[in-house]
């Protein structure tokens, strides 16, 4: 049922997404291009960039959706800070569906050999990045929806952390059911946890390493397999026990060391597609810089031949959000994506430095030891900010505390745009008081 309105509303935005792309100009940009527009950003030539408003200028939220951490409602009010303000994410759905089918796949095929101890009972542990994060919150459901241990919490699948439910008797999940050539197997989320370390900073790795070492020396013959809501927190796990055990290991992020490692028994991982992600981030700032229409070089070929196509994104007017497409990554096709941090090539054309002058962008990321906002998205806003010509100072916070970052945002004059990666995503208003002073 959930299944099916998914699909429809996946297939609904990609025709609106036709309908955008192939129809006349938005409201927005059809003011950008008639001279008389005088209520548009202003930012359209070089010259009045240092007279705009900073709260007027470009605006866009990436990675973290800015949205109520406890209901996951969407904060309209960010996300329509001004005309010029988007999201760049991706499509958790999707995505979560994805990881949860990779898992369920993984062991229909390795039936034979999985129960290790031999007693009915596939059994997982998971690690969970944030509880109040979005695209934490749709992984976990994606797993238990898949393996059959979801329960309902109001209308929706719990995903709350159970601790340990060695014994089968949470009340948060139940046991799944697994029928695998004749046999029926019992599913079992023995444990989960948000990995949060001491200090608050939430998707820690670290924990994650701890936790296993914990989980394995009481019930080490019970854990099967091992998922992750993320490869950080994945590697970390298989690097202290599930690589030397030969137990799969299931991260999210496609990471360059994530993905080298299922040559070694690691078991697959999902590409959010960071390299459209992160070109989507500079480009909509370079587009609204630009004064020109929004989807240049997105939907529409730029002069310079880059464009995107329905495969890799699809974008919703509403929620002024762009949403990359997930792609999973196993033995099957992992050859193919063992540099996170390449460009992708349909939009990885240089943009004519007359034709876009040089602006200054203040970008931040939460924590700088995100592994994947670190190691894979950093460095490609790097190589695309080249492209773009965008120079961009690159705010790396501690993942603990929005001031951390905020502090450092002293002089939002000195910018023509910004692009936000909150620590927490109900803390919009952090940033955008600062711009409207
Ligand atoms: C990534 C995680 C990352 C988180 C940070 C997610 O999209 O999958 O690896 O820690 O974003 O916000
Ligand atoms: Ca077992």
């Amino acid at each position: 049922m959930k299944k099916a309105l998914a699909l429809t509303l996946a297939a609904a935005m990609s025709l609106s997404l036709v309908a955008c792309s192939g129809g006349t100009s938005t409201s927005q940009s059809s003011s950008a291009s008639t001279s008389t527009g005088s209520t548009s950003t202003g930012s359209s030539s070089a010259a009045q960039t240092s007279t705009v408003a900073n709260k007027d200028k470009p605006l866009v939220w990436f990675n973290r959706q800015p949205s109520n951490s406890s209901t996951g409602e969407l904060d309209m009010t960010a996300l329509n800070f001004n005309a010029n303000t988007y999201y760049v994410g991706f499509d958790a759905n999707q995505g979560a569906e994805l990881q949860g089918t990779m898992v369920k796949d993984y062991i229909e095929a390795n039936i034979d050999t999985i129960d290790r101890n031999g007693d009915g009972i596939i059994g997982y542990v998971l690690a969970i990045g944030d509880i109040g994060h979005n695209d934490s919150i749709a992984r976990t459901r994606g797993v238990r929806n898949a393996l059959g241990t979801a329960v309902e919490a109001n209308g929706e699948t719990d995903s709350t952390p159970v601790g340990t439910n060695t014994d089968g008797t949470s009340t948060i999940v139940k046991d799944g059911s697994l029928e695998v050539n004749g046999t029926t197997y019992t599913v079992r989320e023995l444990a989960s946890q948000e990995m949060k370390n001491s200090a608050g900073a939430t998707w820690d790795a670290a924990t994650a390493g701890n936790a296993i070492n914990t989980w394995s020396a009481s019930f080490g013959d019970s854990i099967d397999v091992v998922v992750s809501n993320n490869d950080g927190m994945g590697m970390s796990m298989f690097n202290a026990w599930s690589k030397d055990q030969g137990v799969p290991t299931f991260g999210y992020d496609a990471n360059s060391d994530a993905v080298a490692a299922i040559a070694e028994g690691y078991g697959g991982t999902i590409s959010q597609h960071a390299d459209v992600q992160a070109y989507l981030t500079l480009r909509v700032l370079r587009n609204a810089l630009d004064g020109v229409d929004i989807n240049t070089g997105i939907s529409v070929a730029d002069e310079a031949g880059n464009v995107l196509s329905e495969n890799e994104y699809v974008y919703n007017e509403e929620e002024r959000s762009y949403y990359a497409l997930n792609v999973a990554v196993t033995a099957e096709n992992y050859q193919d994506y063992l540099d996170s941090t390449v460009t992708f090539a349909p939009v990885s054309n240089q943009l004519d430095a007359a034709e876009h002058p040089t602006k200054k962008v203040w970008l931040n990321i939460y924590n700088a030891a995100d592994n994947f906002l670190s190691a894979t998205y950093q460095p490609l806003l790097q190589k695309y900010d080249d492209l773009l010509n965008l120079e961009v100072e690159y705010i790396g916070g501690d993942g603990q505390t929005e001031s951390n970052i905020t502090n450092r945002l002293g002089n939002p004059s000195q910018y023509d745009a910004f692009a936000i990666n909150m620590v927490k995503t109900d803390n919009a208003a952090s940033y955008t008081g600062l711009l409207s002073q």
